[in-house]
């Protein structure tokens, strides 16, 4: 096909305003135009290329995904090989007073005058996966993992998954340039990312380290589109054509302007006090940061003495890894025990010899399920390498197979494992029941329901729980003693208990008796959601729980509505609507309910029913991304959900609005992408007094 006059300048000019929205959208916050005219930009654009290819350039906006899986992925040379950095093992705070007087003396031996504080630059180490990013001419077209740091490999389609980095950089780009950086993953992004595979029955990501470094090693970039990725850049490779500025700092804000991301928490430092004030500073912000750092790095902010300085093997004598006290540790694992939880569900948990790793002591790590334990061959006696990340729960990452305990064995005194390899009991070690093996024996269950008193007091604690039926005062050693006592089996007993009969249980007075009846008394009155989340349906938390309850708006619906009918509801998947279906099959589960409400369980049916309730934004479906300057986005969750909406933790086609704030994720892009109108603070204030924008 021949291609029409004007043409390609239509299609010039559309990439050009797309860009420059785009920029507008993520980079400056602040969007020009609505979303449904930059839509019709991108759909207009990508009709064109459809039907002229030859138009097609690689700095298309519309290039980001569509990749085909690779068979393999072709190794790339780094014609400036990536070096690794030194870490400096002192943690406390003369670690950066170590690495300054090496950098003085290497200056002095150089003849360097060095009578003035030396200047650098103190940046946080990302923990994350570092890449190569080739730019020519302004655009992306090559990047490329690490590797050994001379050859590496060309992840290219998974890389422009990336929202972050960009296709083409702005102002006035070299025919050359690599910017070399960190691929990572937020936390938080994890943890929603990992609860929808999860639902959708897939395996989660184990940590942002691993998820980063292992979506990037997939052939089909439709994986690594799928997960929540970002860039930060932090120096230079090959460049042609261009003459770097004169210190790190200006490097890292030429990078900025060129449109690349680059992570704000960085500052200039004379001297190792300074530095030592960084790396202080960024421990205490350590929790606060929204992803995984392992420490500190500081460089040597002059491009020129970088020069001087120079390289000892494959490690610059300009920079240094100054880290955080390690998150990983050695032990040895005393026990295997198998806990069982409120859903019957066999957990194995590794007893530790106690160990101090990231700020706390650890005696106890899971191991999620026995195909874990399997696939790391955890044994009693094992040396292994526990990690502690956040506020993650403790893990183990590897055993260390040298040091595993070995005894002799047979005429030939064969050395063989101490210990065999771990089994999940066939019995359940709290009950006697059998156990049952679930999804192709990834879970091993206990059949013994609530005649199982770990499934009992499982769900009497999850029932009384502040968010579920907000029972204060009944805890765990009290809920053991009643169900030892025989007092109490299930939820409903509760409602049956006296002051007298608790009174005369141990360290029990008739005042805090008094107090325990009050605070059930009270949770009488209660809501549907709240009334919902207690029953403790498998996958139903606390926000699935209000969905329920807003969507049906009474009991007798959720429990007769089928798997189609929940499955109607935004975020309630296929494996969410079996297990209400499931639940409310039982008919145990059924006659528990009666006798909860028999003993006087009550809430306003109704309550914020979508299309039942009243508000200005009945019927509408929020979705929150990024920090909004006014707002907690609990505040505006429930700002909105006064209004009669519902807020959502995904973007789909049922979304009504999203509302952005600073640091919007990917969640903007996704509402960009289906047309869906995006709200800022003041926009969303705006409609919550019934104004329309
Ligand atoms: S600069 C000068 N800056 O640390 C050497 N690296 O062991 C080039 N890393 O593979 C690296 N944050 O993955 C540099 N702000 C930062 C970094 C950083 C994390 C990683 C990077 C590299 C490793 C070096």
């Amino acid at each position: 096909m021949s291609i029409r006059a004007g043409t390609l300048d239509r299609v010039r000019w559309l990439r050009r305003e797309i860009e420059t929205h785009n920029r507008a959208y993520y980079e400056l916050d602040a969007p020009t135009i609505p979303d449904s005219a930059f839509d019709a930009l991108f759909r207009e654009l990508r009709e064109l290329e459809a039907a002229y290819p030859e138009l097609v350039t690689p700095d298309s906006p519309t290039q980001r995904v569509g990749g085909k899986p690779l068979a393999q992925f072709a190794p790339v040379t780094h014609a400036v090989p990536m070096l690794s950095i030194q870490t400096e093992t002192d943690t406390g705070a003369s670690g950066a007073e170590h690495f300054d007087s090496r950098v003085r003396r290497e200056l002095e031996w150089a003849d360097l005058n060095v009578s003035a504080e030396v200047e650098y630059v103190a940046e946080l180490k990302f923990d994350g996966l570092a890449v190569s990013l080739r730019f020519e001419h302004g655009i992306f077209t090559r990047g490329a993992t690490r590797g050994d740091g001379v050859t590496g490999e060309d992840i290219t389609q998974n890389l422009k998954t990336i929202r972050d980095i960009p296709l083409r950089l702005s102002g006035e780009v070299p025919p050359l340039l690599e910017v070399r950086g960190e691929v990572f993953i937020c936390r938080d992004d994890l943890a929603r990312y990992n609860e929808k595979a999860r639902a959708r029955g897939e395996k989660p990501l184990v940590n942002p380290r691993n998820g980063a470094a292992g979506s990037l090693r997939q052939l089909d970039p439709k994986v690594a589109a799928s997960r929540p990725l970002k860039f930060f850049a932090y120096g230079i490779g090959a460049v042609d054509g261009w003459n770097p500025p004169a210190t790190h700092k200006e490097l890292l804000d030429a990078l900025a302007a060129f449109g690349l991301p680059v992570c704000t928490h960085h500052a200039v430092a004379r001297g190792w006090r300074e530095l030592a004030d960084f790396h202080d500073r960024m421990g205490e912000e350590r929790s606060r940061i929204p992803f995984d750092i392992d420490g500190v790095v500081y460089k040597v902010n002059s491009l020129a003495l970088q020069n001087q300085l120079g390289l000892r093997s494959r490690e610059p004598r300009w920079a240094v890894a100054h880290k955080y006290p390690a998150e990983e540790a050695r032990t040895v694992v005393l026990a295997i025990d198998v806990q069982v939880g409120r859903t019957g569900a066999l957990t194995p948990v590794a007893k530790l010899q106690p160990v101090f790793v990231g700020g706390v002591t650890v005696s106890n790590a899971t191991l999620h399920n026995e195909e874990e334990v399997r696939r790391k061959d955890v044994r009693v006696g094992d040396t292994v390498i526990v990690r502690r990340a956040g506020d993650v729960i403790p893990e183990i990452v590897t055993t260390v197979p040298d040091a595993r305990p070995m005894k002799e064995e047979g005429d030939l005194f064969a050395r063989v494992p101490l210990h065999p390899p771990f089994e999940l009991p066939d019995v359940c070690p709290q009950c006697g029941s059998h156990v049952v093996r679930e999804e192709g024996g990834a879970i091993v269950r206990c059949s013994g329901g609530l005649v199982c008193p770990a499934q009992a007091r499982g769900a009497l604690l999850h029932f009384a729980s502040r968010r579920a039926m907000d029972i204060e005062g009944l805890g765990d050693k009290l809920v053991d003693q009643l169900i030892a006592g025989g007092h109490v089996k299930t939820p409903a007993d509760l409602y049956a208990l006296t002051v007298l009969m608790l009174a005369s249980l141990d360290r029990m007075g008739e005042k805090s008796a008094e107090n325990l009846m009050g605070a059930i008394g009270k949770s009488r009155q209660t809501s549907l959601a709240r009334f919902i989340f207690a029953l403790g349906i498998r996958n139903v938390g606390e926000s699935t729980a209000k969905d329920l309850a807003r969507h049906f708006g009474n009991l007798a619906a959720l429990q007769d509505a089928d798997a189609a009918a929940l499955e109607n509801i935004p975020d309630v998947g296929p494996i969410i609507a079996e297990s209400i279906v499931d639940f409310f099959a039982e008919t145990h589960n059924r006659e528990e309910i009666e006798r909860l409400i028999d003993a006087g369980i009550h809430w306003e049916e109704h309550e914020g029913a979508i299309g039942a309730s009243v508000g200005p934004l009945v019927g509408k479906l929020f979705v929150l991304t990024g920090t909004l300057p006014g707002l907690k986005r609990e505040e505006a969750r429930e700002l909105i959900e006064a209004a009669g909406a519902k807020v959502s933790g995904s973007v789909s086609k049922k979304t009504s609005y999203v509302v952005a704030g600073e640091e919007a994720g990917s969640k903007l892009g996704r509402a960009r992408e289906l047309g869906i109108a995006i709200l800022d603070e003041a926009g969303l204030r705006q409609l919550l007094r019934g104004e329309s924008s």
